[in-house]
């Protein structure tokens, strides 16, 4: 199969120096392109800033803004069979950005911001008989966000996981999560490496893929 994956986090910059962002480091996203390789799958990895090596095998295209990521996103949708979006995007931008580093003295307490193109969304009615799966990071019980997630955004799977426990979510190497497939049962995993959730994920998508082609 050829999967497309998203990860990291997005920037929004105010100015050169400056940006808006999330604690995303990438490491989900990147153990799911890692373990897609090694299965024998195309891969290509649309990556926010993050400080993180290229898995083998794995073709990977820089971005840092939401919007580029949308672009990156587009460009290569019509060549994927499966698009994981793992990336932590951000919501906001500032509504104005300077090419020059802003003057302390020439800013004001309060910054005007506007929202960001929800991906998804946006490429929803190019979906086709691709599969897509989306991700959730909540603060608490994922899964009644992740239902309302995986409806909302037209997703056949939805990763919902808890980032409020330190050995879960942003920057741990281990993820407890919970499956929510559009078909069929969820199923909360047990904490696991990164790695391990991955595998998972890319079993999860092999089988559907079998299925929808009997
Ligand atoms: O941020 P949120 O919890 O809504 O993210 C849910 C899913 O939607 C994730 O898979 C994320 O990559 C995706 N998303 C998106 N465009 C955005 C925000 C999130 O496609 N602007």
């Amino acid at each position: 199969m050829r999967l497309l994956v998203t990860a990291g986090p997005t920037r929004e910059h105010l100015d050169p120096v400056r940006f808006l962002s999330n604690r995303s480091t990438g490491k989900m996203g990147f153990a799911l392109a890692q373990c897609a390789a090694v299965r024998g799958h195309t891969v290509t990895l649309l990556a926010g800033p993050v400080a993180l090596p290229t898995p083998p095998g794995v073709q990977r295209v820089d971005v840092v803004s939401a919007r580029d990521l949308l672009f990156a996103v587009e460009a290569n949708l019509d060549a994927c069979d499966a698009l994981v979006m793992c990336a932590a995007v951000a919501d906001w931008r500032p509504k104005q950005a300077s090419a020059a580093k802003l003057k302390k003295r020439d800013m004001s307490p309060s910054l005007a911001l506007e929202p960001n193109p929800d991906i998804l969304a946006t490429i929803r009615s190019r979906k086709g008989g691709r599969i897509f799966v989306g991700f959730a990071a909540e603060t608490g019980d994922p899964r009644p966000e992740g239902r309302r997630k995986l409806a909302d955004k037209g997703l056949d799977l939805l990763v919902a996981n808890d980032v409020s426990q330190p050995d879960a979510g942003f920057a741990a190497d281990t993820n407890r999560v919970t499956l929510i497939p559009r078909n069929g049962a969820e199923e909360t995993l047990p904490l696991l490496s990164k790695l391990e959730v991955a595998e998972r994920i890319v079993a999860w998508v092999e089988k559907t893929a079998r299925a929808q082609t009997h």
